[in-house]
């Protein structure tokens, strides 16, 4: 099956049958990576160029990683030290790169909605590495991967998703993907850390922590973004924890064997203690692993429809 669309911008652009196309190419390169040899030719003579304008360690790697393993040419700009520093706006930046013949760039950027700006302009294909307080469409994928690797399927889960879901990418990429694809998605956190119509998203916005959590399948934290805080939106970090972590008391809750989530980087002892992070139940390790096999579907599949093109 072919994707729509030249880019992959948001879980908002994706049709369910799209998604469910991506997670089942991901399984294919999850089995490549586990054979041995994680060596792979479908990109060769293409190239890729990841560009950061903020600061990532999982989903940068995982894509220059993805890129390597199927055998394309990489190469990353971030803000530091490149012409950015030196005031190159932004369409400008992405056109250099376009016309040195790249193939995808990958892109991270503060500004919701910059890849959206940029993806019409160009000839290369954008992907959407997490754009401000907007979405981050490749973690939400990896998750439902995980999710789905658990589970069998994504059909009837019951997910709460807790803590930060004002600044959270990761929240609204998963409430839009989780329920086009028949999940149930329940948030909880500060009503100052609470987007107005997050319902609208199809998620059930819950009061507290414990009645989001009550009876799900997968219990996902959230990190606290204070760097986009402007003024601080809770009283302190003992009372967040108190009232808005994932501790063993909120997990009991769930179902037995529910799984425990969240995107990295944690900020332990605030989100969620150590003990719940390296806990069974914790999954956070394989959605890192997931990450670069579903990266990997995700470059394979918009190429494909290059080539096609
Ligand atoms: N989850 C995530 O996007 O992590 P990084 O910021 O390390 O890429």
């Amino acid at each position: 099956m072919k994707l729509r669309n030249k880019d992959l911008l948001g879980m908002k652009e994706l049709q369910p049958e799209e998604i469910a196309e991506i997670l089942k190419t991901a399984e294919l390169m999850k089995m490549v990576l586990k054979s041995g040899n994680k060596k792979t030719s479908h990109l060769q003579g293409k190239s890729i160029v990841t560009l950061f304008y903020e600061n990532s360690t999982r989903t940068r790697l995982s894509f220059e990683m993805a890129s390597k393993f199927m055998g394309a040419s990489s190469a990353n700009v971030s803000a530091s030290g490149s012409s950015i520093n030196k005031g190159e706006s932004l369409m400008d930046t992405a056109r250099t790169i376009d016309v040195m013949s790249t193939d995808i760039i990958v892109m991270r950027h503060s500004q919701s909605g910059a890849p959206h700006f940029i993806a019409p302009k160009l000839s290369a294909s954008i992907v959407n590495a997490g754009d401000g307080m907007n979405e981050h469409p490749t973690q939400a994928l990896l998750d439902m991967y995980t999710m789905k690797e658990k589970y069998g399927s994504l059909e009837g889960l019951e997910v709460a998703i807790c803590g930060d879901i004002y600044h959270s990418r990761v929240a609204r990429s998963n409430t839009i993907g989780l329920t086009k694809m028949g999940a149930r998605v329940r948030v909880a956190g500060p009503a100052t850390m609470m987007p107005v119509g997050m319902e609208k998203l199809g998620c059930t916005v819950c009061k507290t922590v414990a009645d989001a959590v009550d009876g799900a399948d997968v219990v996902m934290g959230l990190r606290l973004q204070l760097e986009r805080q402007t003024k601080s939106l809770f009283p302190s970090v003992p009372e967040y924890y108190k009232y808005y972590a994932i501790d063993q008391k909120i997990l009991s809750l769930a179902k037995p064997g529910a799984i425990v989530m969240h995107p990295g980087p944690c900020n332990h002892g605030v989100e969620m203690p150590t003990l719940i992070y390296d806990s069974p139940q914790s999954v956070i390790n394989e959605q890192v692993t997931n990450g670069v096999a579903v990266r990997m579907a995700v470059l394979y599949l918009l190429m494909t429809r290059r080539n096609q093109e």
